[in-house]
């Protein structure tokens, strides 16, 4: 059996993209009898940038919330908030100090930003030994991430090698697993749906604001009479993820045919993503409404992964005499 583990970023509640790159793909994943999967929610990680308890708080329900309304099961599986372990941090300190500096001082994520390092903080500079530790702690064998994480794993794979090499063999290495046919989802502007460029689309907003954010993506100038081409134009690109066979060939031949304007494709995409995520923003909003069942859900997760992470961390400490 394989143990699957995975950090979510709480940086707010997850879009379109998040939902049809990360939480779909991953909740099948863990379906496969033969695998276990932890996933957790990184809210230790999201301090390197978030200073606001209410707003970590928000964005742990709002993304707790987002994997269980797709279906997360949290019987088979274990669900959980990184920082209801705190044996995360202590087997932090000790990859610290296994963890060569110029191998941080290396890392993607904080060469992008030591331009201006007084703004870096160290939690961000060391944000690459939280993650080994969120991993080795479990015993994962396998860490399905986005291809921007994939310098964190091997990273991760380092730090333990070298702790085996010092102290005798103790940790299990991971590999890592990036989907084959990545998804690109584009957002409203055609660009990578991201929420640091402000061109998402937000599944769980009220239907308000999620028209909003539908009637703001870009379209070319063509009238209404015009016939249109469906593959150049971000509405269809985006459709297409979502619609059936059906539908997407329907749509086509409305584009093609002319007497059919982009605030119709706009429309028809608002219908069909309250019609198909209609049971996800059911639960969804339900739980927002009432986040203690958010909590007691979380709370179980923790209890199983305190049982694996308090072992392994005994196993740590023992090959260090403290
Ligand atoms: N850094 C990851 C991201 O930005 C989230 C994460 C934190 C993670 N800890 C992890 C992913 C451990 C995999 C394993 O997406």
């Amino acid at each position: 059996m394989a143990r699957i583990l995975t950090g979510i970023q709480s940086s707010g509640v997850p879009h379109l993209g998040n939902v049809l790159g990360a939480i779909i793909p991953a909740i099948k994943m863990s379906k496969n009898t033969e695998n276990e999967s932890l996933f957790f929610i990184a809210d230790l990680h999201s301090l390197t940038t978030i200073k606001n308890a209410k707003l970590i708080k928000q964005n742990t329900y709002a993304t707790a919330a987002a994997w269980l309304s797709f279906g997360f099961d949290t019987d088979k599986n274990i669900f959980y908030r990184q920082s209801d372990i705190p044996e995360v941090t202590e087997l932090m300190w000790i990859l610290n100090c296994f963890t060569p500096y110029p191998m941080l001082a290396n890392a993607h994520s904080f060469k992008d930003k030591s331009s201006n390092l007084s703004d870096v903080n160290s939690g961000l500079f060391t944000y690459p030994v939280l993650m080994a530790a969120d991993i080795l702690l479990y015993d994962a064998n396998v860490v399905p991430v986005g291809k921007d994480q994939l310098q964190h794993i091997e990273m991760t794979r380092d730090i333990a090698g070298s702790f085996n090499h010092l102290m005798g063999d103790t940790l299990i290495i991971p590999e890592s697993k990036t989907s084959e046919n990545v998804m690109i989802i584009p957002g409203v502007d055609g660009r990578k749906m991201s929420k640091s460029y402000d061109n998402t689309i937000n599944i769980f907003a009220e239907e308000k604001n999620l028209k909003k954010q539908i009637m703001k993506i870009v379209t070319d100038s063509l009238g209404l009479e015009d016939p249109k081409d469906p593959n150049t134009c971000n509405v269809f690109n985006i459709y297409k993820l979502i619609a059936s066979d059906d539908e997407i060939e329907k749509m086509k031949t409305n584009y093609m045919g002319g007497g059919f304007g982009y605030g119709h494709a706009k429309n028809t995409l608002l219908e069909l993503i309250l019609k198909k995520f209609s049971s996800e923003r059911k639960i969804y909003f339900e739980l927002m409404k009432d986040t203690k069942k958010i909590e007691f859900k979380l709370k179980e997760g923790s209890e199983k992964a305190k049982k694996i992470a308090s072992s392994v961390l005994q196993r740590v400490k023992s090959k260090l005499g403290i």
